[in-house]
């Protein structure tokens, strides 16, 4: 095990009506903030209307950001911070998913900094500050809503790009699991396929005897599989709702990775897939998580074996390590393809044209590899999206 450092301060508020008390909850911090959301799923799910009531009772003024999409871009981010700069607004709120979230955080660095913000997601600048940052989740999925990440699109180019920062961390964050309950089944399964891919990117990883965070990524795996399998049938389960959405706090915050070093060379295949071709984050990584496994597994059978046992029990009595690794990835891909998720970049209707672009894109024209389970470069990235095909 890898020394390391541990913290998350955020404040996670859990739980059935607890929107409801965020007028309360702001004004511990402030009594005017930016509100962000996206499209209006918000709006049609009533949500809205319970927020501006509890601002109001509250006496919380606000100023509206909406219109965030997927994906989420950085014009409207530069928006944010000019709204919050002629507003005088020192505190960001996000009322989402991600993609809302994502551009608070983004907001909320911009602010306080004089250049360009996009300046914090080409590693340019360090974020030295940033306001305060609180979170509604709709959708569990991303972790954001106490991660140390925002993820962002330079329409200019498709460039998708993630700034870490223990500054962007979110005060609070609310979290009620019937808030999902709205989320189309796609989403949900784009939502559990981005868990699993979180949990997974740190569980393959080069560091030995970290046996303790082996087992809490197994168990997180197993209790969004099992669950997952319930809201196929079960949409409005809440007790399945919420070990969904505990799950994707838990495997994003940091604790997974505590002693470890994870890999994150499929999330960064992932971000050029999504940047081009705006799919669902999480539709991207059924795609490309399968065909990354299927390229490295024999770099540690061992670690692939463990995985197959442990996750999908997979029985020993397949005949040799290598067939019982191989089962394992094989699970993974039959479980996606279950919940309605594409598992191969035809099923996405994504063909090989645009491959070298990507790589190129990921690795900085060759001058970079991803990923540390095995380091990735360009030639590694496009025999992993021809395995995707
Ligand atoms: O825009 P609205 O109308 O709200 O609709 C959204 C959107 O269309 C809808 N939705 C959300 N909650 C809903 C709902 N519809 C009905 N009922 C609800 N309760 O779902 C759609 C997708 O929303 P979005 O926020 O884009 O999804 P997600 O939460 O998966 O966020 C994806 C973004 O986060 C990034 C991804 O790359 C992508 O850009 N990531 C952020 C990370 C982080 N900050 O730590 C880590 C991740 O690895 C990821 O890269
Ligand atoms: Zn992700």
């Amino acid at each position: 095990m890898n020394n390391f450092e541990f913290r998350n301060p955020t404040r996670i508020i859990f739980g059935k009506g607890t929107e409801n008390n965020i007028g309360r909850e702001i004004k511990k911090y402030t009594n005017r903030i930016l509100l962000c959301y996206g499209g209006g799923s918000i709006k049609k799910s009533g949500l809205y209307s319970r927020v501006v009531t509890s601002l109001k009772e509250n006496n919380i003024e606000f100023i509206e950001l909406s219109g965030i999409k997927p994906n989420p871009r950085l014009n409207l981010v530069k928006k944010g911070i000019d709204l919050c700069r002629q507003n005088d607004i020192n505190f960001v709120m996000s009322v989402g998913g991600g993609s809302a979230a994502d551009t608070a955080k983004a907001i909320a660095v911009g602010v306080p900094y004089n250049g360009d913000v996009w300046d914090f997601y080409i590693g340019k600048v360090k974020v030295k500050e940033a306001l305060p940052i609180a979170v509604i989740l709709t959708l569990p999925a991303t972790g954001t809503e106490s991660s140390n990440s925002s993820v962002i699109t330079n329409e200019d180019g498709l460039y998708k790009k993630g700034l870490n920062s223990e500054l962007i961390r979110p005060t609070f964050s609310i979290m009620n699991p019937e808030l999902t309950y709205t989320l189309p089944a796609y989403q949900t399964s784009c939502g559990i396929s981005d868990i699993m891919a979180h949990t997974m990117e740190r569980y393959f990883t080069n560091v030995d005897h970290v046996d303790l965070t082996d087992r809490l990524c197994e168990a997180t795996l197993k209790t969004v599989i099992n669950n997952a399998k319930i809201l196929i049938k079960h949409p409005k389960n809440y007790d399945a709702r919420a070990e969904i959405m505990w799950s994707g706090t838990i495997a994003h915050n940091g604790l997974l990775n505590t002693g470890r070093i994870g890999d994150w060379g499929s999330h960064k295949i992932e971000h050029e897939l999504s940047a081009i071709y705006d799919i669902a984050h999480g539709a991207g990584l059924s795609i490309v998580f399968p065909a990354w496994m299927k390229y490295v597994y024999k770099h540690n059978v061992n670690l692939f074996v463990q995985f197959a046992v442990r996750v999908w029990d997979v029985d020993l009595s397949f005949s040799s390590y290598e067939n019982i690794a191989l089962e394992g990835i094989s699970r993974l891909e039959q479980f996606f393809k279950k919940i309605g998720l594409p598992t191969k970049l035809s099923d996405a209707n994504i063909d090989d044209n645009r491959f070298e672009e990507m790589a190129n894109k990921c690795t900085e024209n060759n001058t970079k590899t991803v990923g540390q389970f095995i380091k990735l470069g360009k030639e590694d990235i496009i025999n992993i999206l021809t395995l995707a095909r």
